[in-house]
């Protein structure tokens, strides 16, 4: 009994330094949307063309999930680089053998992406800034891009949806033109 309530307390511990480990070195923790944002971001993705959507930090998976559930048709990526999420991610999707979606053990920055019809995030306002020049790079490329809570600089969205949830914080759309600087 003692050994099994050792083993508990190692795993616990190693599961422990290794979310508190990714959160700080990739500056966010693997915190999930909140289901209202979920919504607001799925209908905005409906209104972003049928081609792939990429999660941009797909997390648990708990977005690339739902919206592989809803759209079988569609293709969607996600991108992890914390292992533990990435991995619960993996078990979930053979689990519900979701063969439209695809999910990445790599950090999407130095990634070669494929092109996107939509891009997805909940990041934070440094990863913003530099999501933004990527795109001006064009070494980012989608048609739109959704993101929960932060805006993307100096870009005007062409929608937001302010949510009533406990964050009250809204979710943002984006056209992404050739022209924008
Ligand atoms: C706040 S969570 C959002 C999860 C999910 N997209 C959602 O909306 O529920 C952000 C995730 O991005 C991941 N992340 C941050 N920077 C990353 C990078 N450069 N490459 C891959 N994943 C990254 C983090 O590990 C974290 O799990």
């Amino acid at each position: 009994m003692i050994t099994f309530h050792i083993f508990l307390l190692i795993f616990t511990v190693l599961i422990t330094v290794s979310l508190v480990y990714s959160s700080v070195k990739l500056g966010i923790s693997p915190m999930p949307s909140s289901s209202k944002a979920y919504n607001a971001m799925m209908a905005l993705a409906d209104e972003a063309g049928t081609g792939p959507i990429i999660d941009l930090g797909s997390g648990w998976g708990n977005f690339v999930i739902r919206i592989a559930k809803r759209n079988p048709n569609r293709q969607i990526i996600g991108y992890e680089l914390s292992f533990l999420p990435w991995f619960t991610s993996i078990l979930l999707k053979n689990l519900l053998g979701l063969n439209n979606l695809t999910l990445h053990r790599k950090d999407f920055y130095n990634t070669n992406l494929p092109a996107a019809s939509v891009l997805v995030c909940y990041l934070y306002p440094e990863a913003m800034n530099r999501i933004n020049n990527k795109l001006r790079l064009k070494e980012i490329k989608g048609d739109f891009l959704i993101s929960n809570n932060f805006a993307l600089p100096s870009r005007r969205p062409c929608k937001v949806i302010p949510l009533e949830d406990f964050y009250k914080s809204p979710v943002y759309l984006y056209e992404i033109h050739e022209e924008d600087t």
